[in-house]
């Protein structure tokens, strides 16, 4: 206990009780409290503005206020002073009432025991601590629920803007296409031969449209995996397929997943597909950018019940994850990664080859995230390089 006494605002209109109580905490604990007593809530609020209290003793029924009434008053007033509230004989519930309403105690007028007046504000105190550490808690876990509330909307707004630009690509821009084939076309048949130079062989014509489809799909699949739909296994095929000629990619798809998909497509929620695709998307592309690879594996498998993890292995020039700036890249497969209640991990070092390996809860973000915690450093297993955690 500190040396320094503990200052007590002692707010009573009765002179004979104030008597009383100043008594009983001098005989309990001599020196140890030091008290300024005051007699209406008006001077109890003024105090309580300019001075510093460890604890106030209050009593409700003052000549300026009564009831509950006094206690809020004051409690907004000190929100960080612990009250104890003095009662009269028949005010059992009033007391109940104000311990409902903030107060951290209350003593009964008439049965003060030195003793237990000095330990009744002792523990006031100590209470008033404990609950604000809690309240505090209380707060920043809410604050946390939020955040991550507002990452899911963040990502599932841009990925609906995505699929409506790759839906109007795909579907507006491909039968503008069509249409402009067909006149162009039937231009080309009325032209007369003598204009032969002006006239467009109808076999450049398809190919030249063929072309514009393909680039126009390309684009709306960058954009959104519609394919996602059929499942995860047509999905990362077609995902592999974008960087073929860039770099050796080996796709691995456990065999329980394959058979799971096989019987049912909708296996993996798709927004669970979505995050696992989109983190492959950016760990590919950085392998492309950054590595040098000759080799890169993509593996997808449940490294148990209810749980998704991939990995992208690649052999290249790795990087310092400590010092090396992260871009939006990472921050992204981080984002994506939490947003679905999981995790996403780097390990890399250079000269080393850099790992990515994500695990996802199979079931809605909450009920499962703290297993992935443990199952996070399963999937480490031990790589002897500098790691990233990408969820703080
Ligand atoms: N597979 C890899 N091999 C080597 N270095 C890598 C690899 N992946 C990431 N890095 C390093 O980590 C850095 C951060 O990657 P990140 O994806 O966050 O940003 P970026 O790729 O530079 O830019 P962007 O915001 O376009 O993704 C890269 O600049 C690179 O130095
Ligand atoms: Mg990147």
């Amino acid at each position: 206990m500190s040396s320094e006494p503990i200052r007590v605002l002692l707010v009573e209109d009765s002179v004979g009780d104030a008597r009383l109580l100043c008594e009983g905490l001098h005989e309990s604990a001599p020196e140890q409290f030091q008290v300024n007593h005051v007699r209406r809530l008006s001077e109890a609020l003024e105090h309580l503005w300019v001075e510093t209290y460890d604890v106030a003793l209050l009593d409700l029924g003052l000549p300026d206020s009564h009831g509950l009434d006094t206690l809020i008053l004051t409690r907004a007033q000190a929100p960080g002073v612990p009250i104890v509230v003095l009662t009269g004989f028949q005010d059992e519930t009033m007391a109940i009432e104000a311990l409902k309403n903030g107060a951290q105690d209350y003593l009964v007028k008439g049965e003060l025991e030195s003793k237990v007046l000095a330990r009744t504000l002792r523990h006031a105190m100590a209470r008033k601590v404990a609950e604000d550490a809690m309240l505090r808690q209380g707060l920043a876990a809410a604050k946390a629920e939020e955040l991550q509330r507002s990452r899911q909307r963040l990502i599932a707004v841009q990925e609906r803007v995505r699929r409506d630009i790759a839906a109007q690509l795909q579907e507006g821009v491909r039968e503008k296409l069509l249409l402009l084939k067909g006149l162009l076309q039937a231009f080309s048949k009325e032209i007369s031969p003598a204009s032969e130079t002006f006239r467009l062989p109808s076999d450049s014509i398809d190919s030249l449209t063929l072309e514009i489809e393909r680039q126009v799909g390309l684009l709306s699949s960058q954009l959104y995996p519609a394919i996602l739909g059929r499942g995860l296994v047509p999905t990362f095929q077609s995902l592999m397929d974008r960087f073929v000629g860039l770099v050796a990619i080996e796709l691995e798809l456990d065999e329980e997943l394959v058979r799971r998909e096989l019987a049912d497509s909708n296996s993996v929620l798709d927004q669970v597909g979505l995050t696992v695709y989109r983190i492959a998307e950016e760990a590919l592309t950085n392998v492309v950018k950054h590595s040098h690879a000759s080799q890169v594996s993509v593996r997808l498998d449940p490294p148990r019940a209810g749980w998704l993890r991939l990995t992208v292995r690649d052999n290249g020039d790795g990087f310092d994850v400590k010092s090396t700036p992260l871009g939006l890249g990472m921050a992204t497969m981080r984002d994506y990664a939490g947003a679905e209640g999981g995790e996403c991990v780097v390990q890399s070092s250079p000269g080393g080859g850099t790992v990515v390996t994500a695990l996802l809860p199979l079931v809605r973000p909450g009920a499962a995230h703290r297993e992935g915690e443990s199952e996070r450093k399963e999937a480490s297993d031990g790589h002897g390089s500098s790691e990233l955690p990408l969820v703080p």
